[in-house]
């Protein structure tokens, strides 16, 4: 059998419109992780609605991986910008991945108080070290995949919306709107965007080396002002649907 392409969004306004692009569609459920397997120009593709942050983007990217063995695994939707040049509209293809989540503090004792901008980006893959190990850096980026990406860029004159780019996409239960700190995880992690669930799904299908691809449409961005516009959803959607048409094509 050929293996699937799962396309994974974590809100139902981040997949609704994908779940409409297949056909003969059956909806499979294990806990709250909901899988819509379906085709695409007769090539099987699942839609999977993972639900928000980390933890849910993890689970569900293991449920995928071990009931469906995708081909590759496709993680989209929103996102705000971390610089001021990429603006609401503009969709970053994820030329790697990064959690910006992650730390290890220095130490301070009682009174010391707390210093965020010392915090030290924790690779939680290394996980062969022990706690004393742990050091700062070097920061674990999980790198888009190839084929993908440069599927993603080839079709980028398709898209008049906003512009396409290769970025860095940071993911975290977070979302930050202190534009200090996000000029401090822009210069420590080169972030591009931010969002909520790409770097876990990233972790897990390395583990299983499935390829991977995080791409995120820009929904708002605080760094220029610019507010949140619902109407990026099905945008960035629409754009994700070419893809994963043209990649089926070249399959
Ligand atoms: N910061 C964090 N998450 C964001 N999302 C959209 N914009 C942002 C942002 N600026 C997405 C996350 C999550 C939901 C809250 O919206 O990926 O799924």
């Amino acid at each position: 059998a050929q293996r699937p392409i799962v396309i994974q969004g974590a809100m139902p306004v981040e997949v609704d419109q994908l779940i409409r692009g297949l056909e003969k569609v059956k909806k499979e459920k294990y806990g709250s992780f909901v899988f819509y397997k379906g085709e695409i120009n007769r090539y099987p593709v699942i839609v999977s609605k993972t639900g928000k942050g980390m933890e849910n983007a993890a689970a569900a990217t293991a449920i995928a991986l071990v009931k469906y063995h995708p081909i590759a695994i496709i993680n989209q939707g929103t996102s705000g910008g971390h610089v001021p040049d990429i603006h609401v509209f503009d969709i970053v293809v994820g030329k790697r991945v990064t959690n910006i989540g992650s730390f290890k503090t220095e130490i301070r004792g009682k009174n010391q108080g707390i210093a965020p901008t010392t915090w030290m980006p924790m690779d939680l893959t290394a996980s062969e070290e022990s706690e004393e190990e742990v050091k700062a850096g070097p920061i674990r980026y999980f790198e888009g995949d190839k084929a993908l990406l440069a599927e993603a860029m080839k079709i980028r004159d398709q898209y008049h919306k906003g512009k396409v780019v290769e970025g860095t996409i940071g993911s975290a239960d977070v979302w930050n709107n202190e534009v200090d700190r996000i000029n401090w995880l822009n210069s420590l992690f080169g972030t591009s965007v931010e969002e909520m669930e790409a770097a876990s799904a990233a972790q897990v299908a390395e583990s299983f080396q499935v390829p991977f691809l995080g791409i995120r449409i820009v929904t708002n961005n605080i760094v220029n002002g610019e507010k949140y516009n619902p109407d990026t959803e099905t945008a960035g959607q629409s754009y994700v649907y070419k893809l994963v048409k043209t990649y089926i094509y070249n399959l």
